[in-house]
């Protein structure tokens, strides 16, 4: 029986977020001014920086030139200092972000504010929900300090803390205002984190562009050895896929169950929690890639060569496709499994799991069997522990593995 008495509203809400690439922001302080908006004309906005410590310590110039640049700006009034609070995975939990909306409601910050953030993914995730959920929204502005958040993170709608074990379980959609991505901030990233970053590239490449992904297997040294210059061009091209993939999904805040840029990911948030942080984003999502891809290729959707192309290349980048938690049991069942349920829970019951379909093309299957996530441990192990001598390349491994050695 059709309901009388009802009436339905449409909203509709744009929001154009803008995403800056560059150096020198802080050094220069007229390049910042310049790339600070200014949405009322003639009216000093209020902004507060929240920096994340270990990147204060990096740049123990960047409070002061933070202060310099607000002394004289026309478009912007600084608020109190810069506050410098701990970052990473260990810190990014409701506690944290219910700190920052603390200091938020201490400084008055309204809704015409900006809430400007200067961190890694862990930090932007905690202090951007705050900003979220203070006065139902403050306006933000991200200055994202690693590969995987000038990439991938800081320029996405979503933000979210670690609650209950579970990855990102508190959170919620907030496109920022501006992002500036300041090629300053990577070059202190010690290696392993630059590598892991690498990681998202690979991802979105996979499933979204063949020709980059051919980019990043030729320009495998580059990663590894942490050459700046491609770093920028990698950064800029992830940046775009993934923005570009939130502008054109149709569905940027996820209202469907379709979650292609989490290709990957399923492992890669159990086995974060897993480690309680220990294994980097990246490196996570490099083992959730291997495995998935190993699946797609026993399913038929892309073929051996393909999935040894892509191992290799992970490999390469000196990232992992195996790690030893991948093996650890409770009640006789592998723990990492449960990924599988709990990416089921989020979604709503019916899992859709982005897999490649050829390279730089996606699929999304249902279902997945644990016999053949389970054979793409066993395999990827062989690769991640194999050791041939003297060349320690992984097309050796390869050889030597298909050999039977
Ligand atoms: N919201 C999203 O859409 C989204 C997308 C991808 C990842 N993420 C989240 O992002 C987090 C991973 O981000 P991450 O890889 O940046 O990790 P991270 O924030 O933990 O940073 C990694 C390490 O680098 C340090 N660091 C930060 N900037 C530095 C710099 N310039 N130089 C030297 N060290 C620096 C940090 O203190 C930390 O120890 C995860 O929590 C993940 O869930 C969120
Ligand atoms: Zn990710």
């Amino acid at each position: 029986m059709p309901i009388k008495n009802h009436f339905s509203i449409k909203i509709n809400v744009p929001f154009v977020s803008n995403v800056i690439f560059g150096s020198n922001f802080f050094s220069s302080p007229i390049r910042l001014e310049n790339a600070l908006p200014s949405p009322e004309k003639g009216k000093k906005h209020k902004i507060i920086f929240f920096v994340e410590k270990r990147v204060a310590s990096l740049f123990p110039s960047l409070s002061n030139n933070i202060k310099v640049i607000g002394r004289s700006s026309k478009k912007i009034e600084i608020i109190g200092e810069p506050i410098i609070l701990p970052g990473g995975e260990q810190n990014k939990n409701i506690g944290s972000s219910l700190k920052i909306c603390s200091i938020l409601s201490k400084y008055k910050i309204c809704r015409q504010s900006f809430v400007s953030v200067i961190g890694g993914g862990a930090f932007l995730d905690t202090a951007c929900f705050a900003a979220s959920i203070a006065h139902r929204g403050i306006r933000q502005i991200r200055f994202p300090t690693t590969v995987v958040s000038q990439c991938d993170s800081g320029i996405g709608v979503k933000n979210g803390v670690n609650i209950f074990g579970k990855k990102n379980y508190a959170g919620t959609f907030a496109p920022p205002y501006l992002v500036i991505n300041d090629f300053d901030f990577i070059a202190a990233l010690d290696r392993r984190e630059m590598i892991a970053g690498s990681a998202e590239a690979i991802k979105v490449a996979l499933i979204k562009d063949a020709a980059f992904f051919e980019l990043i297997s030729k320009k495998t040294a580059e990663i590894k050895t942490g050459n700046l210059p491609f770093y920028r061009e990698l950064i800029r091209k992830c940046a775009k896929l993934h923005a570009e993939h939130i502008q054109n999904s149709g569905d940027p805040f996820e209202f469907g169950s379709a979650r292609p840029l989490d290709f990957g990911h399923w492992i890669a948030h159990k086995l974060e929690a897993m480690s309680a942080g220990q294994i980097r984003h990246g490196e996570a999502v490099a083992i959730g890639i291997a495995s998935d891809s190993f699946f797609a290729a026993e399913k038929g959707f892309i073929t051996k060569i393909e999935l040894e192309k892509i191992i290799k290349t992970l490999l390469d980048c000196a990232l992992p496709v195996w790690h030893k938690l991948l093996k650890k049991k409770k009640n006789g069942r592998f723990i990492v499994l449960d990924g599988i349920e709990e990416f089921r829970e989020h979604l709503g019951g019916k899992l859709h799991i982005t897999i490649p379909r050829g390279i730089g093309q996606k699929i999304e299957v249902n279902e997945m069997d644990e016999k053949t996530i389970l054979e793409s441990f066993a395999y990827l192990s062989r690769l991640q522990n194999h050791k041939p001598k003297p060349m320690a390349s992984a097309t050796a491994r390869f050889m030597t593995l298909a050999a039977g050695s």
